[in-house]
């Protein structure tokens, strides 16, 4: 399914005020400072999927967590401690990374963490989770379940909640952890350690893409990279959220004009199997994206193999953005004017779970 953004709209101080590059220097400055932090490296793959070439930025290692969520979450924590002081124990719903960095931010802030899976959630999250210190609680069937239970809990006991999506009411904290996911594009402004050897005519990963292929979830991930890209790189980058087909949310809210809690069906995109959008990224990317689409299973699992055979590491959650360009229809690529001369940005937002 593919869906061309009737509602696509110039990036104005209204989205600035919400998500952009200001707001990352100060993420940034907090990172810079972070003994753990590391710019991710980006692998360049020259002609692949009938382009100029593929920028794939790896987040795999982001500070040893396993995935991009690692600059959300803790960054969220640290800036709870700082305007409110310490103290207060935090929790979160998670469907694996969010909390994770949750977790870690927790332990640096120096305060309890408790974290709310669904039983749908992998073991080996619960396990890194303990590692962190956190308390994990098994709490419903799935992501949105979690999230209730979260709510309830951070009600009754006064505990703080550091939720990756947001609602009517409830916008501050996911948008500092959408700010802090910010931080990655920011990674592309200049030549930075990592891989570093860029082919020849393939095009240097920190002059503006043509095209970002983000995967989404709640869509907090898509709409920070809209934001920044926007701000940065302005109009002309065409920005594509692509969804599993077992959960469209995105592209049915954005189709519906408001956001939508959809039935969806089974994905084993783990990570992206949530039912119902952050509210700011969903008005956010419905001015900001170019174009909405989902892809199957299959298609995942297939640009886990193509990014392997050119030595890059990814989860099939990971490999989604990748995905998205490799399966995009004929159509959809004149509509985005996405050929060989292209040169595209997909985000590898996680490494293996279960490294074999
Ligand atoms: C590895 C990975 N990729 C992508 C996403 C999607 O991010 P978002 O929920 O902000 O859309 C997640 C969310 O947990 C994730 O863990």
């Amino acid at each position: 399914m593919e869906y061309l953004n009737p509602g696509r709209a110039p990036y104005t101080a209204r989205e600035r005020e919400l998500i952009g590059a200001a707001h990352t220097r100060q993420a940034r400055a907090h990172f810079d400072r972070h003994p753990a932090y590391r710019p991710t490296p980006v692998h360049t793959l020259p002609g692949l999927a009938g382009t100029r070439a593929v920028h794939v930025k790896d987040e795999s290692g982001r500070m040893g967590l396993g995935s991009f969520k690692a600059l959300g979450g803790a960054y969220a924590v640290h800036l709870l401690a700082q305007r409110h002081g310490g103290g207060t124990p935090v929790l979160c719903a998670s469907a694996g990374n969010h909390g994770i960095s949750v977790a870690y931010g927790a332990r640096e802030a120096g305060v309890p963490c408790a974290v709310y899976l669904g039983h749908d959630v992998p073991e080996a999250f619960a396990r890194r989770l303990r590692v962190l210190g956190a308390e994990v609680r098994r709490d419903g069937d799935d992501y949105e379940a979690a999230m209730a239970a979260a709510q309830r809990a951070a009600h009754e006991h006064g505990w703080r909640l550091v939720a990756d999506s947001s609602w009517e009411g409830y916008t501050e904290v996911p948008l500092d952890v959408m700010r802090g996911y910010t931080v990655l594009f920011d990674e592309l402004a200049g030549p930075w350690p990592g891989t570093g050897h860029v082919p020849p005519g393939a095009g240097a990963p920190w002059e503006a893409p043509t095209h970002v292929f983000v995967q989404a979830g709640v869509g907090g991930l898509a709409a920070a990279a809209a934001g920044y890209i926007r701000d940065r790189w302005g109009e002309q980058p065409k920005i594509i959220v692509v969804e599993p087909e077992g959960a469209p949310c995105l592209i049915e809210s954005a189709r519906a004009g408001r956001p939508l809690r959809v039935p969806g069906s089974h994905t084993d995109l783990g990570r992206l199997d949530c039912r119902e959008p952050s509210l700011i990224a969903h008005r956010l990317l419905t001015r900001l994206a170019d174009l909405y689409m989902t892809i199957t299973d299959d298609d995942a699992e297939a640009a886990v193999r193509l990014l392997a055979g050119h030595g890059v590491a990814l989860s099939a959650c990971g490999a989604a953005g990748a995905a998205g360009l490799v399966a995009l229809s004929p159509s959809g690529r004149a509509a985005l004017g996405l050929d060989s001369t292209s040169r595209v940005l997909v985000v590898g937002t996680e490494g293996p779970v279960e490294p074999k």
